[in-house]
């Protein structure tokens, strides 16, 4: 039965942490899955996590069922901590979903319901699981340029171009912020242009959020998003708690619909038909920490310091390899690095290139060369920055 099975395709992320584990060598760098690291190379469980996760202990008295949609409390702080206050609570159906992937999963189920015709329109190079999540859910989809590799920004003008190809219904998936993988987002008049474009080619935004907090700050990684929210009728979001509450393997994440009043409880109803038949209800544990948390002042402003204390470490090591590499290379080439936003920025190279860097310097990108800058230490920095000047 199972000969027939065509062989899957890899995961361009996934198959570098499984090199990285099996390469026996001490000095190995780990620059692939997006991850948080701290100084010692460790991903930790925030304070404010390990504390809610306390308080459950302490106060959870059943685990029984939550509804198909989640647990409440989850969805509104959720919905608060990206959209605050800027788009009336009638327009807006949301659904728990199995972390960011989960999420991405449940809104493009609902897009395929909702408009079969529809292509979704997708950034390249985007995170590649958007592509295969399409192709599993039966979309198609058309690639659109993005990023001006010479500038290190995002390339309006071929952007453009390539999206006043799309028909009207069309969905157009956007990265809220911290865009994975190229690090460069838009601007606020970027945001603002890409609104108008929307709402006079009848496009809808797919926006996909997973790393708020990580770029300028959790309001001002918003911006972007609600802007969009406030200016359009309809609005598909996928939001992760995966990085910017350090719960991976918990699989937080949820789905937002911004609609007319009217069709609310037809999406809704449809989000909660799509998890019974999947996964009936979704993971609880993840999304109780992050209700417990976003509902407790002192957790909140805990959590809120040590997000920032991640963020800025981030940007610190940005930094230091843009001057590592200026200092290595004698060139400005890679300045761009220390003015991009989130986890990732891409060095380039191609694939010989980027095998090279694992085995001559023990250094792991991703394909593409994507590079996890929360995976550099001060430690690291100096080798990553001559490995990278000799091989690409
Ligand atoms: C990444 O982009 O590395 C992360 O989002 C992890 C993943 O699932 O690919």
């Amino acid at each position: 039965m199972f000969k027939q099975l065509p062989a899957a395709k890899t995961d361009p992320i996934l198959a570098v942490s499984q090199l990285f584990r099996a390469d026996t060598r001490e000095d190995k760098t780990d620059l692939g899955v997006g991850v948080y690291k701290n100084e010692a190379g460790i991903t930790p469980v925030m304070r404010a996590v390990k504390a809610a996760e306390q308080k459950l202990v302490d106060t959870q008295d059943s685990k029984v069922y939550t509804a198909m949609t989640g647990d409440p409390a989850f969805l509104d702080a959720m919905t608060d901590l990206l959209l605050g206050d800027s788009v009336a609570p009638a327009r807006i159906a949301a659904a728990a979903a199995t972390g960011g992937t989960g999420s991405v999963r449940l809104a493009m189920e609902l897009i395929r319901k909702a408009n079969p015709e529809a292509t979704v329109w997708i950034s390249a190079p985007t995170w590649p699981n958007h592509n295969a999540i399409a192709e599993v859910v039966g979309l198609s989809w058309q690639p659109y340029r993005y990023y001006n590799a010479e500038t290190g920004g995002v390339d309006r003008a071929g952007m453009m171009e390539d999206l006043a190809q799309a028909k009207a219904g069309d969905v157009i998936l956007l990265h809220g912020c911290c865009h994975n993988p190229t690090g460069a987002d838009l601007t606020m008049d970027g945001w603002r242009d890409m609104a108008d474009f929307l709402k006079s080619r009848n496009l809808v935004p797919f926006l996909d959020t997973a790393y708020q907090g990580f770029g300028l700050g959790l309001e001002e990684d918003a911006q972007g998003v609600r802007h969009l929210c406030t200016t359009l009728d309809h609005v598909i979001i996928s939001a992760s708690a995966a990085k910017n509450f350090g719960l991976y393997r918990e699989r937080a994440g949820l789905t937002l619909v911004i609609c007319p009043e009217d069709e609310k409880p037809l999406v809704q109803g449809t989000l909660a038909a799509i998890n019974r038949a999947s996964v009936s209800f979704p993971p609880d544990h993840g999304a109780r920490i992050v209700s417990t948390i976003l509902t407790d002042d002192a957790l909140r402003a805990d959590w809120e310091a040590e997000l920032t204390e991640m963020r800025d470490r981030i940007n610190g090591l940005r930094r230091a390899l843009a001057d590592a590499l200026r200092y290595t290379c004698d060139s400005d080439r890679f300045g761009y690095l220390a003015d991009q936003r989130g986890m990732f920025s891409l060095l380039g190279g191609t694939p010989e290139q980027i095998e090279r860097l694992r085995n001559e310097f023990g250094v792991y990108i991703v394909g593409g060369g994507r590079l996890n800058m929360a995976g550099l230490t001060p430690r690291n920095i100096p080798l990553v920055a001559r490995a990278v000047a000799q091989v690409l």
